[in-house]
């Protein structure tokens, strides 16, 4: 009898599990809506201009490729610390902060979790409500006792924003609070400049840490715009965690390249921090992998390759709009009362509202994949299949 013949088949994870389903679908009329990937006009996964000519500029001179520091490659931690905290930023300069490359946005959050819980091991968690279907296995999986503040109103399609004081006021100090910085995945409803202000006070007065997972920079106003909950509590001086990710803003999702920044009290305790957190690095994959850093850190660093990159995600910016334009036109056309949601939402994402039954109903009747909790990517909609998915959709959404 095999040791493993009590091993259970895993359930199919909510997200890339879809992508799976999709695959295997014959249909000629299928359409992908799980995953949160951008694709162009075309249906296809675009390669960036300044990315692609970025590797032309490392292959003119190729380096042999020895073990990185814990921490990454300083010229590609000193940029992202640039791009998120804005030229010039005066907790940048103190030397308050720390920034670790990581394998993306998973492999940030979980150096930061595990970080956090070894040096607090009661430290419980705050995750808002929904929140990405990863992080509860994430941060559980570092040993965090996860809970929940409101923050999804379905009567509204917008933010229970008094809910969301509410929850996050009644935690312990020294509780860890996970923040959408911008584009919230699942939901597409953002706080305003004037409620992130809100929510750093309640964090500041009751002693919590932020922690933002930052997925989206640029897809929901700028690269500049979008970081403004995560550069005011470095402005504040809080202690916060950041992770960011360049999957989705460099597309380089297969690359595996991200960072992670901790704001800490001044520079002699951000060493202190950076020495733990390397530990974390060094327990999971003891150093990170070159090539999609030195991409980002080539592009970030080359003004004419920073205005390429700018413009190319303004555009995907542009072309999602558009799409949620021309769906919540459909969906109006066939019938749907409230369509706001679907342009008020931003980033990637739109919370249709419809329930895990019918989410099924929409992959099994109509062939369109979206996940369970009612998310659907409208980065993944072009005008060839937005008819479609509207008329489909609009069969499920109250008319
Ligand atoms: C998503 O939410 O679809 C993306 O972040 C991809 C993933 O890994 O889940």
């Amino acid at each position: 009898m095999s040791l493993f013949a009590s091993i259970e088949q895993a359930p199919a994870d909510p997200i890339l599990g879809i992508t799976d389903a999709f695959k295997s679908d014959p249909s000629a009329d299928k359409v992908n809506l799980g995953i949160g990937v951008y694709q162009d006009e075309s249906g296809k996964l675009p390669l960036m201009d300044a990315v692609a000519r970025a590797e032309a500029i490392i292959a003119e001179t190729p380096k042999p490729r020895g073990y990185l520091p814990m921490d990454g490659i300083p010229e590609f931690t000193a940029a992202t610390k640039e791009l998120v905290f804005g030229p010039g930023n005066e907790a940048v300069a103190s030397g308050r902060i720390v920034t670790l490359q990581s394998l993306a946005g998973t492999g940030a959050l979980k150096i930061g979790a595990d970080f956090l819980h070894r040096a607090f091991p009661a430290a419980r968690i705050l995750f808002s409500d929904p929140t990405w279907d990863n992080h509860s296995a994430i941060y559980a999986g570092a040993g965090f006792e996860i809970d929940y503040y409101p923050y999804y109103d379905r009567a509204t399609g917008g933010v229970n924003f008094p809910g969301m004081l509410e929850g996050i006021s009644a935690a312990a100090p020294g509780t860890v609070v996970l923040l959408h910085a911008c584009c919230h995945n699942p939901s597409g409803c953002d706080l305003t400049p004037a409620q992130w202000a809100q929510v750093l006070d309640v964090v500041a007065e009751k002693q919590l840490v932020p922690f933002f997972d930052m997925a989206y920079q640029g897809f929901a106003v700028g690269p500049e715009e979008d970081p403004v909950g995560v550069r005011l509590a470095a402005e504040r001086g809080l202690l916060f965690l950041v992770a960011n990710s360049y999957s989705k803003t460099f597309g380089l999702y297969g690359e595996r390249v991200g960072a992670l920044s901790i704001g800490c009290t001044d520079a002699t305790e951000a060493k202190r921090v950076l020495s733990r957190a390397k530990l974390s690095v060094r327990s999971n994959y003891s150093n990170p992998p070159t090539h999609g850093a030195s991409i980002v850190s080539t592009v970030l660093s080359t003004p004419e390759l920073r205005a390429s990159w700018e413009a190319e995600v303004a555009s995907y910016r542009d072309r999602i709009a558009n799409m949620r334009h021309l769906l919540a036109e459909g969906l109006k056309a066939n019938g749907v009362a409230n369509t706001d949601f679907v342009t008020n939402q931003r980033g990637m994402f739109t919370f249709t509202g419809l329930s895990a039954e019918q989410m099924q109903t929409l992959r099994g009747e109509y062939h369109i994949y979206g996940v369970d909790n009612g998310r659907i990517c409208v980065a993944a909609i072009n005008t060839r299949n937005v008819e479609y998915v509207a008329q489909s959709l609009a069969k499920l959404l109250p008319r």
